[in-house]
């Protein structure tokens, strides 16, 4: 498919998706939002790839929902257009996307980092919602998925301040799972990805949407819920092959199913 504001590679099984915006810092605008979500329908429907990796360029991963495009819109526009609902198929995607941050994650652009399932980040990542200084609040999940991420104290006073924190803070909070050299983000990020793509495909979104779901539901139900995920695995030939690899001492040979 042909994309003007974002670019697509496919790295042997990993997808490398880049935002592709760099004169607006990657601003993210209706357009990019219909481009993402296709281009992650077409990976996570491809067999061929098992992992995505979401990334931005040096100086900004994104720099927040696009301000140029959403000052001419009043409410009954937003509303009746639902703006950001389109994200919805982000974060529909089975298969993992990882995000590569590097610069600015603000606003949107910090938002969009949190739909992906983890966040590999530069040095120089600064993470922030300044939504408040433009006199609005996060529209992309922002109040919900920071709190979950870095609980109360943090979100609230970003979200009320719009103060960024740095990549350390970031990481001691619980935001971002990994702190790499700039100049090895995006290699390492693949690398990660290769990892993850070279596991069992079944294994791999059963972990996923596992994980997901103890944001949804109570502990009981969540326990539950693996547990039950647990048990059909055994139901897949994956799994025999990879007790078996495994008494074997040898590379399991996935078939994903
Ligand atoms: C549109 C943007 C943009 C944005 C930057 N640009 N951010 N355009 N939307 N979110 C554009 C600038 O207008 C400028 O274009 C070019 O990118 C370079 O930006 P500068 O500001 O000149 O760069 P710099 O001085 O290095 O400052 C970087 C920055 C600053 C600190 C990241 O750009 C900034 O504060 N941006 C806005 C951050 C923000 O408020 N994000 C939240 C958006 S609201 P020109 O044409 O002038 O060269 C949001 C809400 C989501 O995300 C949901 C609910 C509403």
């Amino acid at each position: 498919a042909d994309y003007e504001t974002i670019l697509v590679e496919q790295r042997g099984p990993v997808t490398l998706i880049t935002l592709n915006r760099p004169k607006a810092l990657n601003a993210l605008n209706s357009q990019v939002m219909d481009e993402l979500t296709n281009a992650l329908a077409a990976y996570d429907a491809d067999d061929s790839q098992g992992c995505a990796v979401l990334t931005g360029s040096e100086k900004a991963f994104a720099a927040g929902a696009d301000i140029k495009e959403m000052c001419e819109l009043d409410f009954a526009d937003v509303y009746n257009r639902d703006f950001f609902a389109g994200y919805d198929r982000f974060t529909a995607t089975r298969k993992p996307v990882i995000a590569a941050v590097a610069g600015y994650a603000l606003g949107g652009g910090c938002e969009l980092a949190m739909m992906c399932d983890f966040i590999l980040a530069a040095d120089t990542a600064k993470f922030g919602q300044p939504e408040i200084k433009l006199a609005v609040t996060p529209g992309m999940g922002g109040s919900q998925r920071l709190t979950r991420a870095v609980g109360k104290a943090k979100a609230m006073e970003m979200c009320l301040t719009g103060r960024m924190m740095d990549v350390h803070e970031a990481e001691r909070a619980g935001l971002v799972s990994r702190i790499l050299p700039g100049d090895e983000l995006v290699a390492e990020a693949i690398k990660t990805a290769e990892l993850i793509a070279g596991m069992a495909p079944i294994a791999v979104k059963a972990n996923k949407e596992m994980v997901n779901a103890a944001f949804e539901t109570t502990l009981q139900q969540g326990v539950m819920f693996e547990r039950r995920l647990f048990h059909g695995i055994f139901g897949t030939q994956d799994q025999t092959e990879g007790m078996a690899a495994f008494i074997e001492k040898r590379p399991g040979n996935w078939k994903g199913k």
